[in-house]
């Protein structure tokens, strides 16, 4: 824990008020910029530290936030928690890609992270007399399960792993397919454990970016930042 921490914080140059109940999050700023620019009114950028775009708008009368969280369980450790903590965000939805280890998963499908497993070590800073189980909120994973739903989408739901490597010496990731864990990330277990320890809500919606089943499958770059429209779409409306 840190000692006072005021509003701007070190890593957020937003005043309190500037976001919205509810933050969209994904990984790439450059992402959080198509968001703002494709689907939000009157979006007006609120943070750019360190090129971390957060913006405000409206999304059908709706006031949200959309804010990257950067790679990695650290990164996004320390947005959530400020904007949890500081900035009185109730709600962060994560949409991020994810390597599938499913093999009724393909390039495109949507994972909701119901669970989020990982070879990382956050969870150890609350001196837990075990292992702590990283979940997502049961009415924000209702919502989407629902939505996808509605619009006809290939989802699963399940148990995810939160890597702290995307290259791996011992190339261990297809390991946790034996748990029914469906694919590979480096955020949500993190914002999980920031939401639990906040008392607030988080879910992370995946679409699948490439398979380890399926490598012919992966997808570009470029498609990775504009082309996962479906899934901004279902958490903008569950937001
Ligand atoms: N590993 C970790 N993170 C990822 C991956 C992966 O294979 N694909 C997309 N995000």
């Amino acid at each position: 824990m840190h000692g006072k921490i005021n509003v701007p914080t070190p890593h957020i140059s937003a005043r309190i008020g500037d976001f919205a109940q509810t933050v969209i999050m994904p990984g790439d700023p450059q992402r959080a910029e198509f968001i703002a620019k494709t689907y939000l009114k009157d979006a007006v950028l609120v943070n750019n530290v360190r090129g971390i775009n957060g913006y405000t708008g409206y999304y059908n009368g709706k006031r949200v936030s959309v804010m990257a969280s950067g790679m990695g369980q650290p990164s996004i450790g320390i947005y959530s928690y400020e904007l949890f903590n500081f900035y009185n965000v109730e709600n962060i939805i994560r949409v991020g890609t994810c390597g599938s280890i499913d093999k009724d998963l393909h390039a495109r499908d949507i994972i909701i992270a119901m669970g989020a497993c990982t070879n990382g070590n956050y969870a150890s800073q609350y001196r837990l007399p075990g292992t702590f189980s990283p979940i997502a909120d049961f009415e924000l994973t209702k919502k989407a399960v629902d939505e996808c739903i509605k619009r006809g989408l290939k989802y699963k739901v399940g148990n995810i792993l939160s890597s702290d490597t995307f290259y791996d010496d011992s190339a261990s990731a297809l390991e946790w397919a034996k748990m029914n864990v469906l694919g590979v990330e480096m955020e949500s277990a993190a914002l999980y454990c920031n939401a639990a320890r906040a008392g607030k809500k988080a879910l992370c919606i995946c679409t699948v970016s490439d398979s380890f089943i399926y490598p012919e499958e992966n997808t570009s770059a470029e498609e990775r930042r504009s082309a996962f429209t479906k899934m901004m779409e279902v958490a903008l409306e569950i937001a």
